[in-house]
């Protein structure tokens, strides 16, 4: 148990969990979704450095803070988010600032 709670504050970051602490929920290093597509790892802590910290960007008006709610990308293979700009559409679509699914497949599905 102790050994687990080392490895669970070095995972997630000695200071930023000391800085978080008691204000709100410990931010998941990287999420894991499986998808018949394929599993994609979602690099949660890249994420948030590329924010900058700024946990509103994405958090409560893209996503839950609960990693087995629904995301919401998949309908009309991600068009339909690319299209409205929600979910990792927001910003993973056609010119926005991170790469559109079309033609980048396999940046996020791992065939195993
Ligand atoms: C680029 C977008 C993005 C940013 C910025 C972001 N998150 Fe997240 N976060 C996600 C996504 C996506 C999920 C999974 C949501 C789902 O599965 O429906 C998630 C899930 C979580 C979860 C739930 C983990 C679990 O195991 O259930 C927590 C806690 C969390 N985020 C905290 C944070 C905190 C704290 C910050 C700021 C330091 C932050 N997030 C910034 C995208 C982001
Ligand atoms: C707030 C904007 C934003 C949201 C929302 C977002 N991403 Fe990203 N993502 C980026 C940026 C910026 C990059 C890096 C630039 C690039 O590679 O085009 C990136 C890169 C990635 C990468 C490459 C590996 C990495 O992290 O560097 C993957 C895979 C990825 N995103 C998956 C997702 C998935 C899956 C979602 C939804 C659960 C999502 N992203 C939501 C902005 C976002
Ligand atoms: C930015 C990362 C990203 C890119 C790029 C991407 N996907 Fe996905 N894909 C996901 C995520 C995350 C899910 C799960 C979405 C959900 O649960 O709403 C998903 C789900 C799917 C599903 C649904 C599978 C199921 O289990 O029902 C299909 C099909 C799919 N993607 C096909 C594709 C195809 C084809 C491409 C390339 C044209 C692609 N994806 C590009 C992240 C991505």
């Amino acid at each position: 148990m102790r050994t687990l709670i080392v490895c669970l504050a070095i995972a997630t970051g000695l200071s930023g969990s000391l800085a978080l602490m008691g204000q709100q929920k410990q931010p998941p290093a990287k999420l894991t979704f499986t998808t018949k597509n394929g599993n994609v790892t979602f690099d949660h802590a890249a994420h948030v450095t590329r924010e900058k910290g700024d946990c509103a960007t994405c958090h409560p008006k893209l996503f839950m803070q609960d990693a087995k709610a629904p995301l919401n990308f998949k309908a009309g293979l991600h068009k339909t988010a690319e299209m409205n700009m929600t979910s990792c559409g927001a910003c993973h679509h056609p010119s926005g600032p991170a790469f559109e699914s079309k033609g980048n497949c396999a940046k996020c599905h791992m065939k195993g």
